[in-house]
């Protein structure tokens, strides 16, 4: 491919791919697969690579994130950022539009042309948006509403901001955009260029979906989950290493074009940002009056459990452009609109203590204990406090009064405490010194405390029981956490091994056990004695071994044999497999009473099958590859994915055992021990051929 070709290519799928994003995220649809999209990306990836010359900040690869930030610029806003006021009820809701219809009667505006636009609030972070001649520049936090945070790199990585501006020319063959122009020629005339500059706000959210995968992940790592999902995109925002934001699967909406393109209405401003490549709401409404603003209200009210994404309520707004200017800011509020809330799922309540509790890897999580309280038709007497460092920001000790918060599924957070409401002599929460018998530690850069040797406390087994039967792992059927408790503390249970030679007549006696479950139970666990070897690795319970980790080590090693024997080095060499994961499952491994634990399973009949990864072929069966230096067509990790899909195996030292260096641009001493050693050493080109 000459310099040509390439620049033409470049062009090219640059423009598929910014047409299947706008598809997917601006009007809801999908016409290729995300393989196939991602296939395009990685094309387009691999050809900027070899000629850099053509890379461009608005190119769809430029999403990965770069480096990391040595800190954040500020950026002046052009206008504030302003925030809304709440209002909880229709009555409040009229009196808001009394005050604002008395005014604009005192401008001598025809009152009765007010109407309003209704749409969603959403659970986000609010976010300002640049556009130069058509190409995002930069993207800031509110920060105090006059100077926030230039996030531009961290923005990036959010798909459902277009990196440069859709011409709308081009799809004016779409039928849902030529209904739009014909219905609002303003807007038609809008679009009809791309503006010098443009500033569009909006706000960065999660679905509760990669909510949920998110703190799903933590938790198998053995981390603090998160208490929503504002706050995972609020903090992954405010990182400074973009990676952090890419990993997170943000979202955006936009809501507001700030800059004057002819529009008249803040419906036109949410179709031009849609036509602009803006993802946008799909549950708006434009309302002739209060009454279809509350109609709105209760229908978006019945839909909220069912909608992707957390809201809180409804933004009612002024849909005049001249009104809502008119009517002004008091404070730091526009008069023209209100944010209508639902009402709160919050509730104020007395912390009664302030408990430890254990988890399966040692963690300690600290959770209030509340008098009990209704918080939206659910009682909640405990909420978490994640560490130390949540405890330090609120502030919070056993007698407070504080707000208890209940967002969807997540569990219940404490948000507020009210310092007035204090008893007095209240004394600060330490965290014990000694848990279950164990000194209590807490690692340079960890938030979490932890005792050291896990494995000696009960609570932490009992822990390990409930993680082994469950249903990623062994997915034992009818086997709770409450029985679990009872074999173990009642019965003959003392590890996971003696689930299998458990008989009927030992369940049976337990009290309260019908000799039917008991049956039940007894054959549902010889039933999962055939187990995939993903399962089996994931029910061990390693530190860091979550289920994508037990498939990538079930993939590299095959067998169970194979893995308990693998050296530091080998796992280190495994891509997803850093060096703290890798030096975890090594140790679990080396330790005496996990070779017993494995051993005894294997004895009573546990069979975790051999394994094969989906590869395309083995031609590199067999081989052990290191990589040194850095290679022009692909990044390391590609590499190593290349090397495993053939059915090789990477490791990150060299020895005698090693078929290849490859050996890149600035090879480091890898080259010269291989040399040493008498290894091949193939460059680029050759390693190209290998795995082509
Ligand atoms: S309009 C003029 N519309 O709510 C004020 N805000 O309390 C601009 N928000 O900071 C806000 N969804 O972060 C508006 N559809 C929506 C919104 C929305 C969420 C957030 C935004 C803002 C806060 C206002």
């Amino acid at each position: 491919m000459n310099k040509q070709e390439a620049k033409e290519r470049i062009e090219k799928l640059r423009k598929e791919i910014n047409y299947h994003r706008y598809l997917y995220h601006v009007l809801d649809r999908q016409e290729i697969s995300d393989a196939a999209n991602d296939s395009l990306k990685h094309e387009l990836a691999k050809i900027e690579e070899r000629f850099p010359e053509f890379k461009t900040a608005d190119s769809p690869t430029q999403r990965v994130g770069g480096r990391p930030l040595p800190g954040f610029k500020k950026i002046k806003h052009g206008s504030p950022m302003l925030s809304l006021n709440d209002v909880f009820t229709e009555e409040e809701l009229r009196d808001w539009e009394e005050r604002i219809k008395k005014l604009v009667t005192s401008y001598q505006l025809p009152a009765t042309s007010l109407d309003y636009f209704a749409e969603l609030k959403v659970d986000g972070f609010a976010i300002s948006l640049i556009y130069e001649n058509g190409i995002f520049k930069t993207g800031s936090t509110r920060g105090d509403g006059k100077i926030g945070e230039d996030v531009t790199e961290n923005l990036k990585t959010i798909e459902s901001i277009p990196l440069r501006l859709h011409d709308p020319k081009e799809f004016s063959k779409e039928k849902e955009v030529r209904e739009i122009f014909k219905k609002f020629p303003r807007v038609r005339e809008a679009v009809s260029k791309i503006p010098g500059i443009i500033e569009v706000r909006g706000e960065v959210y999660m679905t509760k979906k990669s909510f949920e995968a998110v703190n799903k992940e933590q938790e198998k790592k053995g981390l603090p989950v998160f208490a929503n999902p504002r706050n995972i995109a609020a903090g992954s925002m405010r990182q400074l290493d973009p990676k952090v934001a890419a990993s997170r699967r943000l979202d955006f909406f936009a809501y507001d074009l700030v800059t004057d393109l002819g529009q008249k209405t803040h419906e036109e401003e949410h179709l031009i940002a849609k036509l602009f490549g803006f993802k946008t709401m799909d549950l708006v409404r434009r309302c002739d009056d209060l009454g279809e603003v509350m109609k709105f209200f209760r229908e978006v009210g019945d839909k909220r459990e069912k909608l992707p994404f957390l809201i809180d309520g409804v933004v009612a707004q002024v849909n005049s452009g001249d009104i809502f200017e008119r009517l002004g800011v008091v404070g730091k509020a526009p008069r023209g609109a209100v944010a209508l809330k639902f009402p709160g799922k919050e509730a104020t309540t007395v912390v009664e203590d302030i408990i430890v509790q254990i988890g399966r890897t040692g963690v300690l999580t600290p959770v209030a204990v509340l008098k009990p309280v209704d918080v939206g038709g659910v009682m909640v007497s405990r909420a978490t406090l994640h560490n130390m460092d949540e405890i330090k920001r609120l502030d919070v000790r056993s007698g407070d009064t504080v707000i208890v918060q209940r967002a969807g599924d997540v569990i219940p957070d404490i948000v507020k405490v009210f310092p007035n409401l204090r008893p007095k002599g209240s004394r600060e929460f330490r965290m014990p010194r000694i848990f279950c018998g164990q000194k209590v530690v807490r690692r340079e850069g960890e938030s979490a405390h932890k005792i050291l040797y896990p494995e000696r406390c009960k609570l932490v087994v009992h822990e390990k029981f409930y993680h082994f039967v469950s249903k990623h792992a062994f997915d034992i059927q009818g086997l709770g956490p409450k029985i679990v408790d009872r074999l173990i503390e009642e019965g003959p249970v003392k590890d996971p091994a003696d689930l299998f030679l458990l008989k009927e007549s030992d369940v049976a006696p337990l009290e309260r056990f019908a000799e039917k479950s008991a049956e039940n139970l007894i054959r549902s666990i010889q039933e999962k004695k055939e187990i995939e070897l993903p399962r089996f690795i994931y029910a061990l319970g390693i530190l860091h071994v979550g289920e994508e980790t037990a498939i990538d080590l079930a993939g590299n090693f095959g067998t169970l044999e194979k893995l308990e024997r693998a050296s530091f080095e080998k796992l280190n060499g495994i891509m997803n497999i850093g060096p703290v994961v890798a030096q975890s499952i090594y140790e679990w491994f080396q330790e005496p009473r996990n070779k017993e634990l494995i051993k005894k399973l294997l004895k009573v009949g546990v069979n975790p099958k051999s394994y094969k990864p989906p590869t395309t072929s083995h031609k590199l069966k067999g081989m052990t590859f290191v990589l040194t230096g850095g290679l022009e067509s692909m990044s390391r990790d590609e590499a190593k994915a290349r090397i495993r899909a053939w059915g090789g195996d990477i490791s990150e030292t060299v020895s005698k055992k090693t078929s290849y260096v490859v050996a890149g641009s600035d090879p480091g001493s890898k080259l010269k021990h291989a040399q040493k050693l008498g290894v091949k050493v193939i460059d680029e080109k050759e390693f190209l051929q290998l795995i082509r």
